[in-house]
């Protein structure tokens, strides 16, 4: 069990998060003067443990999000500094490999079907990939902590939902960025602030009496949570990722819509309101139609245009359930024992009134 203060936040603005170990202590400190050019790198972590090394996963989700909305103690400078790149390359070669050893037997079945078949062999592996189940345990047991808990989890990348694969959207050409550019309009809200998904996102967690500020919960959430933002972020930054990127916003989209009827289930079950709930309600139908438009919509024109992406794409599509698989487990084993991986903060008393009364 993770426990301790949540990263300070003034509305959307964060500062850097408290370090987690010795990389992430060199990092932060040397994003606060980039000018000064020289990072003494600890030992890295083997690529077998990346995946679930908190100090390295805080460390690759600070030096991507200042390409994101950054931290107001971070110099715009910090963005572009070659040493800060330098340790970023040195980290992705790592997590690369944790990433290829986690994913290859599925990958490369993929990624050797014939172009044609690629879609619905795609949907295939997302309904056959063995996860755990967390959404049929929201829906059914979980108890109102259990569900903020959720929440708060998945705050770290809901609240910036969407923003990673926008990056791709120059870097495609023809139906393929049509299809994206359709797709991100969805998530932006259609044209309405008020619709926008990671701002429904925020109102969920006020809802819940959770912190709805970007970042809130950096601080405390396990190594496998950050490697959900980590994986789109590194496929999403780089051109030559395009694939993969795509890829993960397929497998994304294509197990979002069954789940989000059972979460918003599971959130009235326990006595949250429709302010919660509307998030999920929105993703019911939305991702059912997203799934289409990013498996034959993106991918498909994408392998059509440049075959050579198909590996890419399947390994991206591969990752994306992947790490959702890793940071479920743990998770699920633990409300199985009454445990939480992360405490939230104690409900307001008009949410326990509910949950004792019912
Ligand atoms: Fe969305
Ligand atoms: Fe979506």
């Amino acid at each position: 069990m993770i426990t301790g203060r949540t990263a300070e936040t003034r509305g959307t603005i964060m500062l850097l998060p408290h370090p987690r170990g010795p990389l992430s202590a060199a990092v932060t400190a040397a994003i606060r003067r980039p000018d000064e050019s020289l990072i003494k790198v600890p030992d890295l972590p083997e690529p077998d443990v990346a995946l679930h090394d908190p100090d390295f996963q805080l460390t690759l989700w600070v030096l991507y999000e200042l390409h994101y909305r950054s931290f107001d103690d971070a110099p715009d400078a910090a963005e572009w500094s070659p040493v800060l790149l330098a340790v970023r390359g040195a980290l992705e070669t790592i997590f690369d490999i944790a990433l290829e050893r986690e994913c290859a037997g599925p990958v490369d079945l993929l990624a050797a079907v014939p172009a044609e078949d690629f879609p619905d062999q795609l949907f295939a592996l997302t309904e056959s990939f063995d996860s755990p189940p967390v959404a049929e345990h929201v829906q059914r047991r979980a108890t109102l902590d259990q569900v903020r808990e959720l929440l708060l989890l998945r705050s770290i990348y809901q609240l910036k939902e969407a923003d990673p694969h926008s990056f791709t959207i120059p870097r495609l050409t023809g139906a393929a960025k049509a299809g994206l550019v359709e797709l991100q309009y969805d998530e932006y809200g259609d044209g309405r602030a008020d619709r926008v998904h990671q701002d429904l996102f925020a109102t969920a967690l006020r809802g819940a009496g959770l912190d709805p500020g970007y970042g809130a919960y950096v601080d405390v959430v396990p190594a496998e949570t950050l490697a959900i933002s980590t994986v789109m972020s590194r496929f999403c930054l780089h051109r030559g990722r395009r694939g993969a990127a795509m890829g993960h916003l397929a497998a994304f989209e294509a197990t979002s819509s069954v789940p989000s009827r059972r979460y918003a289930a599971g959130i009235r079950r326990v006595g949250l309101g429709d302010n919660v709930a509307q998030y999920f309600d929105e993703h019911v139908e939305a991702d059912a139609v997203h799934e289409q438009l990013a498996v034959r919509g993106i991918c498909a024109a994408m392998i059509k245009d440049e075959p050579g992406l198909q590996r890419d794409i399947a390994l991206g599509a591969v990752a994306c359930l992947a790490v959702d698989d890793l940071s479920a487990r743990p998770l699920l084993a633990a409300w199985q024992d009454d445990r939480h991986l992360v405490d939230p903060p104690a409900p307001p008393r008009s949410l326990t009134e509910f949950a004792t009364s019912s």
